[in-house]
Order: C-alpha cells, then structure tokens, then sequence
C-alpha cells in the first residue's frame, strides 16, 4: 500500500497521568510516543499512535503530569549554585515559564522539551578542576539561545576553545560594569553602566573563536561576552541576586527579545490548566487532602475545589498545639465560605496527653508526626471509599538539588516532613503545585480567591506550639504562649513588618526571674521574640525592627499576658541559630 503521511509528530507526555504512589513507586507509567496520520490510496485516513513507555521520571513538571514540551519554557541546568533557584524564579517573574535541570542531563532531553533557550547557573567550582560537573557536550551542539552565569560563562568558554584560569585576586561583592556593545540584546535599554554582584575566583583569559567582549569591569576585560550569530552570552557577575539591581532586566532581555518567549506564563492561565489536568488525573474518584491551615495546603484545596468539587474532601486535625484563632479560621474559610467538605477532627486531648513529661524536642516532633498520622488515617478511613491524596507539595521541594561543594540547597530539611502519611493507605498523589515557587502559590490563592490572612501568612512548623515551648508542653504554658504570640503577630501586622519577612513568632522560656510590677514583686516566665528575614529557611538573618516596635512588643506582653514578666529579642542569625528554638 502506498501511503502518504502529511503528518507525523512525536509527543510528550502531558495528556497522560504518571501518579506516585505514596511507597516511592508510579502508577500509569508515563509515555511518550509518536503520532503519525497517514492516508493510503483509497484515501482513507489512519491514525496510528505508538506509545513509549519512559522509566526514569522527567524533571520539568506540570500538574504532577510529566514532560513540558508544549510549554514555552527556559531550562536552567544546575551546576550546584545557591542561587539557582532564583534564577528559575525571576524567569518566572518575567510571565515565562522555567524548569532546572541536573547540569548532565542528555542533551537530547533537553531538546525533547524543545526549550526556548537554556541557562548555565553558576556553581563553585573551577571548569578546570577534575571533579568539575561537566554538562553533555552535545548541548552546545543544540540550535538554542544560551546564556552562561559564573561558572556557566566558564564552562561555556572553555568548551567552545576559550581559556579559563585561576584569577590573580577573587572577585566578590560589588562591582561597577560598563557596556562597551551597545547593540548587545542583553543590554537593550538599560544603562552604559550597571552596579553588578561578583563572585567568582577564575578567570575568563581567552575568548572563544567568534565571541566578543560586550562588557569590561575593573578587573576583567570579559565580563560579558557574546557570539552574535549563535546567540551565545556569557556572564561573568551575577544577574539574578538583589545586588545586580537591573538583573531583572538583563534576564527580560534574554528571555524575551533573544529567546523570543511571550508572557503566558500567569497564575491566572495557569488555573485553567491546572483544573484540567486534575479532572483528567482523578476522574470520577475520591480525594482527600490534610489541611493544615498553611498556605500550601489551603492553596492546594482551593486548586483542586475548583477542578473537582465535592470529590474533594479536606481533613484538618486539630493538635492541640495550634495558634489562637488556627482552627476557626480554617473552618470559617474552608467550611463556610468554600463550602469544601471539611472534617475536622479535634484530637488535642489525645495529643497533650501523649506530650506529657516530654521535654526532647525530636521526640515531641515524632510523637506529634505519628499521632497525627494515626488520627488522620482514621478519619479518611471514615470518608469512604478514596483513591487520591493531595498533597500541597512545591517545586523546590522535587528539584534535584546538586550536592557539589557546600551549596546549601542540597541539605534535604528531612525533619521538617511529618514523616508521611503510611504506606498502607496505598493512595495516589495529586500534587497541583508541584511546579510552583512559593511567591506563585501565593499569587495563585489570591487568583482563586482566598483571604490574604491565609495567603499572605507566615510559615508554621507542623509541630506548631510545641517547639516554641521549651521543655515541657502543658495547656498552662500553651495558653500563656497563645497570648504572647497573638501579640506579637497582631503587632507585626499592624505595623506592616509581617509582611516583610520569612517568620515572626513569640518562645516561651518556661524558667522564671524576678520583675517588679506596681508595688508587687514578681516571679514569672520569658517571652523571646524571634524576627528572622529568609529565602527559603535555609539560612536566616535576624530582622532589625524599629525599637519603637520592640518597645510596644515588650509593653503590651507583660501588660496583656498573666504569667510572663521579661521580654527578649532574638539576635541570633541561621547559621549558627535554627529559626524554630527546638
Ligand atoms: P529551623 O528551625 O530548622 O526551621 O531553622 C526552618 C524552617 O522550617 C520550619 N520548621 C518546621 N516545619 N515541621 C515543619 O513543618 C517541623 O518540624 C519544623 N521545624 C522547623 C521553621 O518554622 C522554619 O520556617
């Protein structure tokens, strides 16, 4: 038969599900395949459609769903930078969306995501060392924008025939660029001069052939380069961090006039997808979903709501160690105002009970983590019949993070996961956030109307009060630490610092000193107050508040809260300090 094929593609693999199990294993393997219509002589049509199954899971997600191909999209190869991330996120910023990828990723995945153009982070090592992460050399051989950051910059040289070497003094911290090629698109609009952020100890010695020098700084005549034609760049300093103020722009420079990405990526278009792609995971089935009150779960909820209504039922657990107004907040929003299914289960009594005499605080963490797992478990048992588990997982929590040199986005925060819900329950994840950063989970709750109070809230550590309670938790000191941190939240809020930074909380030190109150001498406990300004936990710096605040924080304790007559400030930064006190 002699046939025609006016069409063939191969495809990705969005259309069809790959759901982790919750023992690490997947169900309904993801595939790729080849699509091909074809007519014969008798000028019918055939579809014929073959299917490759695909063992190792692709990197890049959306909606939990494998492969992004249709996507536009940046992919950033990781070579083990700590600002990687921030990379990925003001691509991000800039409406286009952005995967990372382990710096040796096969070339030919890459293109399978047929990417709009390709990033080199930065990394901390030097190109010429032996362990160096080397990328597929078949990369460069790839027809795609690219743009090489520190190391990225490096290794795209040196791989192209240029010279790196050993620099006579490190370069780091601030520095003064100046653009000598005001033709170069990365620079398009932007001033002859630019305060950048070095940090780099090797040097770019020797250009590649067909490269040019856009860029000089004081120490380095190659502080940008460009291949014009292959619409190669190269960047000596760092674009991404705050202290390149018009880094932001450069990167719109690359994304859009060079990569020529458009600006779809929005929390807003992302909805309709997200819907979409939950319907055809679940089907007519049963989800359940632990509400914690924090902003991922309760994103995740209002997501999967939208998508699936009433097959959606949320569990909030009630343990004991919750915030003042916690639990009627959740219900007030989930409840009443979502009308989501919402079983709450009040198991504190159960909780406080098995904290007894518990001063350990991994031990508080395990008995909290197992408890509720124990209560959570029973109460899905009493939802039915169900085959999902959402989860309000986030893409910095699946990145595979480069474990090279002291890069402290490889330190896994495992003791921060309550420990996993049993593998016996055998259920399916739903992970609708699975490709989102923090700051878009929060534009996308807005987007779906929830209340900024959740939205816009600080993180809350699963076992909650009781690692802000040093030794041993009681309803005393727990009622004493409720008033306390009320206050301070409500003054955080109230003068606008709440919202500028990672965490603010009251800790109750349960030893007591001596005050003096009117005429009465007084023997009560301390209240610490801990501020802290961070990226992602990590690491954390102590917030400088006004001491106009400090001073009102102090005043209203000890006046509004019985059984606290000292207030101290935190000024211990991570590292050395933990944010949390326990
Ligand atoms: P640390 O205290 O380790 O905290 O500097 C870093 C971030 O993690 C939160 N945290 C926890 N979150 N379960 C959680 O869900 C935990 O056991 C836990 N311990 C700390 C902490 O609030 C901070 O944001």
């Amino acid at each position: 038969m002699n046939k025609k094929r006016p069409f063939a593609a191969t495809f990705g693999t969005n259309l069809l599900p790959s759901v982790p199990t919750l023992d690490g294993g997947r169900e309904g393997v993801p595939v790729g395949g080849r699509l091909e219509v074809t007519v014969d002589q008798t000028g019918a049509v055939l579809l014929s459609i073959t299917f490759s199954a695909r063992k190792s899971p692709r990197r890049g997600f959306i909606v939990g769903f494998e492969s992004t191909a249709m996507i536009e999209q940046i992919v950033i190869l990781d070579f083990g930078s700590q600002y990687t991330q921030v990379i990925a996120r003001r691509i991000r910023e800039c409406n286009v969306y952005s995967v990372i990828l382990r710096y040796d990723t096969p070339a030919a995945e890459i293109a399978a995501l047929r990417p709009k153009g390709i990033i080199l982070s930065g990394g901390p090592s030097s190109v010429y060392a032996t362990d160096a992460p080397l990328p597929d050399p078949a990369l460069f051989t790839l027809d795609v924008p690219m743009l090489g950051v520190c190391y990225g910059l490096q290794l795209m040289a040196q791989f192209l025939g240029g010279k790196v070497e050993p620099g006579l003094k490190r370069e780091y911290g601030k520095g003064s660029l100046r653009v000598k090629d005001s033709f170069c698109a990365l620079f398009a609009n932007l001033p002859e001069t630019l305060q950048v952020w070095n940090s780099h100890g090797d040097k770019l010695t020797k250009l590649p052939a067909g490269f040019k020098s856009v860029a000089v700084t004081e120490n380095s005549d190659l502080a940008a380069i460009e291949h014009h034609g292959r619409k190669l760049f190269g960047l000596q300093f760092h674009p991404e961090v705050a202290h390149t103020p018009q880094g932001r722009e450069i990167i719109a420079n690359f994304v859009h006039s060079i990569c020529g990405c458009g600006k779809h990526w929005t929390m807003h278009s992302y909805i309709e997808q997200a819907v979409e792609a939950i319907r055809a995971q679940v089907g007519q089935e049963r989800v359940i979903l632990g509400l914690s009150g924090g902003v991922d779960s309760s994103v995740a909820a209002a997501l999967i709501h939208r998508a699936i209504g009433d097959q959606l039922t949320c569990i909030f657990v009630n343990n004991g160690v919750l915030r003042g107004r916690e639990a009627e907040v959740v219900r007030e929003v989930f409840g009443r105002h979502f009308r989501i299914k919402l079983r709450y289960v009040n198991a504190s009594a159960l909780f406080l009970r098995r904290l007894k005499s518990v001063t350990d605080p991994e031990r508080k963490r395990k008995i909290i983590g197992k408890t509720f797992i124990e209560v959570f478990e029973g109460a899905a048992k009493r939802v039915g019949k169900v085959k999902f588990l959402a989860q309000g997982t986030l893409y910095p929590d699946v990145i595979e993070s480069v474990p090279i040199g002291g890069n402290p986005a490889a330190m896994i925060k495992s003791h921060h996961n309550v420990g996993g819900l049993p593998k016996r329950m055998r259920l399916l994840l739903v992970e609708p956030l699975k490709c989102l950063f923090k700051d878009e989970v929060r534009e996308l709750g807005l987007e779906l109307g929830l209340p900024r109070e959740i939205v816009l809230r600080q993180p809350f550590p699963g076992p909650g009060l009781a690692v802000r309670i040093l030794g041993e938790v009681t309803a005393q000191r727990l009622a004493i630490l409720r008033n306390a941190d009320h206050v301070v939240v409500e003054e955080m809020k109230n003068s606008g610092w709440y919202y500028k930074m990672w965490q603010s909380f009251a800790v109750l030190l349960p030893i007591r000193s001596v005050g003096v109150m009117g005429d009465e001498r007084t023997y009560e406990y301390t209240i610490a107050i801990r501020a802290v300004e961070s990226q992602d936990g990590m690491t954390a710096d102590w917030v400088k508040l006004p001491p106009e605040l400090l001073d009102r924080l102090s005043n209203r304790i000890i006046n509004e809260v019985k059984g606290v007559n000292r207030v101290c400030f935190d000024i211990t930064s991570k590292p050395p300090g933990t944010i949390e006190w326990e």
